[in-house]
């Protein structure tokens, strides 16, 4: 697909009180396009639109919740009132629940599912009707690299991802030739709030599985797909290309880590008492685009590059040398 300018171009960006949507907005309207935030938390919105108004840009706050369809349509409506049209839109809002399968609330299992997947689907159906009269359209979906693997005491959430993923794909062939495109990006773990809005039926604060990136990785792959429309992106080669090389070559390599370590590397020292975190209701105070635990510094992660880099290598020539022994 051609390069879009996105100057002039009217974007949604959902979940934009925090994260990953709090730092999209920031590098979108950067890029010239005019925003509509939501999320539930009006107060932040509020604070990203001050601070985007005050660099030159356009936005609109819209709050609302992605489970419930009126507020779905009307931060639709409300868009196409004010800018005309609505060109993109980013779908991001997520939550996810630490906690063994069987231990987690079933209500913990629905809500991240109605977030997370049925979320993406009310929003995607509500621009849809726009994108057809315009000819035109971008619907791009904040995924995960759990959209493709798994990570123990996220299976609810690891769920929703694929399904989501599954949906994004079917979306964007049935969507063929229309003008309308279909994106995702695979985020790997990045530095937000995500671990300290997470409910946790464990005594330690989650944290995400190493390594992790500053978010705004995401946020200029974001802008990079807004562009170039109509692909699946892996921002990062570490916790990106490598892992799903490694996960073709030896899909038993990631599974022993994850299985034997897995728990334990999603737990901080820190003690924490979180059965709800912000699932149902907002957590006050924790908005903006990072959160406690920082990234990965850059030694440690091209180390561990250069390991499994020789390990996927040593794969490689293994099996290479078992086929010729065999004929
Ligand atoms: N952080 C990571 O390591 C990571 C890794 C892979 C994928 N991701 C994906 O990135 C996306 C953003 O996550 P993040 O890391 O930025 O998390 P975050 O900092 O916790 O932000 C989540 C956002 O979703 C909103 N939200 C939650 N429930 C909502 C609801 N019912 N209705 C409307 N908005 C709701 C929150 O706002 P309110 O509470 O104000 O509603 C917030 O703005 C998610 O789709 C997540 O799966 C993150």
């Amino acid at each position: 697909m051609r390069r879009q300018e996105l100057r002039g171009q009217v974007a949604i960006v959902t979940g934009a009180s925090s994260g990953v949507g709090w730092q999209a907005a920031r590098r979108l309207a950067e890029a010239g396009m005019k925003l509509c935030v939501t999320a539930r938390t009006a107060e932040a919105l509020e604070w990203l639109a001050n601070e985007i108004r005050q660099r030159g840009g356009e936005c609109l706050v819209v709050p609302g919740d992605v489970t419930v369809q009126e507020d779905v349509e009307r931060v639709v409506a409300e868009c196409v009132a004010r800018f005309g049209r609505v060109d993109m839109l980013v779908n991001n809002a997520g939550v996810q629940s630490y906690g063994a399968f069987d231990a987690l609330p079933w209500e913990h299992i629905t809500r991240i599912l109605d977030v997370n997947c049925l979320g993406f689907m009310r929003f995607a159906r509500a621009v849809m009707p726009h994108f057809r009269r315009q000819g035109s359209g971008h619907v791009l979906n904040v995924q995960s690299m759990l959209s493709k693997g798994a990570a123990p005491l996220l299976s609810a959430y690891t769920a929703s991802k694929h399904a989501t993923l599954g949906w994004a794909k079917s979306l964007q062939l049935e969507l063929s030739g229309t003008g309308i495109s279909v994106s995702n990006i695979l985020v790997p773990s990045v530095d937000t709030n995500m671990f300290a809005h997470a409910p946790t039926l464990l005594s330690r604060a989650p944290q995400p599985v190493p390594p992790t990136y500053d978010v705004d990785v995401v946020a200029r792959s974001i802008v990079a797909a807004a562009r170039r429309p109509g692909k699946t992106r892996v921002p990062v080669f570490l916790q990106g290309w490598l892992i799903l090389a490694m996960d073709t070559l030896a899909p038993w390599a990631g599974d022993w880590v994850l299985g034997r370590f897995g728990v334990r590397m999603q737990q901080r020292e820190t003690s924490v008492h979180r059965p709800e975190g912000n699932l149902f209701k907002p957590m006050a105070g924790t908005f903006g685009p990072r959160g406690p635990v920082p990234p990965t510094p850059g030694w440690l992660r091209y180390s561990a590059t250069a390991g499994l880099a020789v390990l996927a290598g040593g794969v490689v020539l293994g099996m290479a040398g078992l086929s010729r022994a065999v004929r």
